[in-house]
């Protein structure tokens, strides 16, 4: 286990340039199995999740060349091998070989993913969309066995705008016999990004990034190059730092339109804010103001942001409202925040209260998840003294290079192997 150690409340200042995308990454690498050739992907952030991906791809004997921000995967001689315990449950996006392994083979076999406690994070609907495509699904102890004869294209509507199972369906179809309609689809903008790396690979599908995507299934895939979008996840976790402690902090190589919701927000505190065609420069301004949240599919507030926000409206004046509608257990975040000299409280599993400003302390807190982990490490970067943050691996699932990042603009944080 990693622990996290930062001397708080220093002024950040400089520039931070964002990585690629771990919600698209994750999804692009299971995609590439799905090509008959090599694929190129580049802007791959550095973070565990991806080591955990490449695992599973070595497993099914996948050839993986790695290098800084690229990775070539050519999955032309892979096994269908079942996947086993120890790597499907190392995160969420295992799932993803789900869609992408039944397309190619129509057949496989891998254990109920792992990934943050936040809710009961069922798989309901990514198992009905295989099924109205004509696959069969077995469970027994968490072990998935989905199997079809021939998969084909289908009329699916979810009953909810899920990201995971809006890609998985994605993935199964590309190569399923004839057209699949996904209606109530999510429209993030990794959504986007994979239907690109597989329209890039000879795919038909249009309306990614639309409620409702139409994919025409294709025999053959072929090599390509392609690009992860940048993070925006990342990006807005860095602007919310930065309408606490920034002076003139310029978050680079982001797309601001995957941030319009919280550029929003940000207005509302009163955030000072310059924003470029690819940046956006912050500086806090004298007084935060409180602002409710409600978190939202795309294009509406982000359940990922929901947590790092909290620790902004712990230094906003009044009282913040938190609705998050999306995950039953996201606020583990929010006592120990508590800890540090926060006055936040519960209103339902879903809903909580943030009376502030306070004042932040340096405590020994503990991580719980990975975006509960950006809250608390933003915590420590404006508290006065010194926090240590436990379970620091969380954060190094989502974020490439956070403590060089960090350090680049002033912060006094370092990273150490605990135990
Ligand atoms: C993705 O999770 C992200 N994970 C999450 O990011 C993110 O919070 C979430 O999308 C929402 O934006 C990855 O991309 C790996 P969903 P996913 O399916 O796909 C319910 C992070 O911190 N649902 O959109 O699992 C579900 O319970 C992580 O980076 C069903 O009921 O999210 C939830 O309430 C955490 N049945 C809602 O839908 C299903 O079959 C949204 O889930 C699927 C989902």
């Amino acid at each position: 286990m990693y622990k996290i150690t930062i001397n708080g409340n220093k002024t950040l200042t400089g520039e931070i340039k964002i990585s690629g995308s771990k919600n698209s990454a994750v999804a692009l690498i299971p995609a590439a199995v799905l090509c008959d050739e090599e694929v190129t992907i580049a802007n791959v952030p550095n973070i565990s999740d991806i080591d955990a991906l490449d695992d599973i791809l070595n497993f099914l004997g996948a050839k993986v060349y790695r290098n800084e921000d690229i990775i070539k995967i050519d999955s032309k001689n892979i096994t269908n091998r079942k996947i086993p315990k120890e790597i499907a449950t190392k995160l969420r996006a295992s799932y993803y070989f789900m869609g992408a392994m039944l397309s190619k083979f129509k057949r496989v076999e891998i254990y109920f993913p792992g990934g943050c406690s936040i809710g009961a994070r069922p798989i309901n609907l990514h198992l009905k969309g295989f099924e109205a495509m004509g696959a069969k699904v077995e469970e027994n102890n968490n072990l998935f066995t989905i199997t079809a004869d021939e998969l084909k294209g289908a009329k699916i509507n979810l009953e909810f705008a899920s990201v995971g199972a809006t890609l998985n369906l994605m993935l199964a179809a590309v190569k399923a016999k004839g057209t699949t309609i996904i209606s109530n689809a999510a429209k993030e903008p990794h959504i986007v990004n994979v239907a690109t790396f597989l329209n890039n690979m000879g795919a038909k599908i249009t309306g990614a990034g639309t409620s409702e995507i139409k994919i025409e299934g294709v025999d053959y895939l072929h090599s390509c190059f392609h690009e992860v979008v940048p993070d925006y996840i990342e990006t807005g976790t860095y602007m919310i730092l930065a309408s606490i402690i920034g002076d003139k902090l310029k978050i680079s190589n982001i797309i601001p339109d995957h941030v319009e919701s919280l550029i929003s927000k940000l207005e509302d505190v009163g955030a000072i804010m310059e924003i470029g065609v690819d940046f956006i420069t912050i500086s806090r301004p004298k007084k935060l103001k409180a602002t409710n949240i409600k978190t939202q599919v795309y294009p509406g507030f982000p359940t990922d942001l929901q947590q790092p926000m909290a620790t902004l409206l712990t230094q906003a004046n009044g009282k913040s409202i938190i609705n998050e509608t999306i995950w039953e257990n996201r606020f583990l975040n929010l006592k120990e925040l508590n800890k540090m000299g926060a006055t936040t409280d519960l209103l339902t599993n879903q809903k909580a209260v943030i009376i502030g400003p306070t004042k932040l302390t340096g405590k020994r807190i503990k991580a719980t998840d990975l975006r509960g982990a950006a809250s608390l490490l933003i915590a420590g970067l404006i508290a006065s003294g010194t926090t240590v943050i436990e379970n620091a691996d969380y954060i190094l699932r989502g974020y490439e290079d956070i403590v060089y990042k960090l350090t680049n603009v002033g912060a006094d944080i370092k990273l150490e192997k605990e135990g």
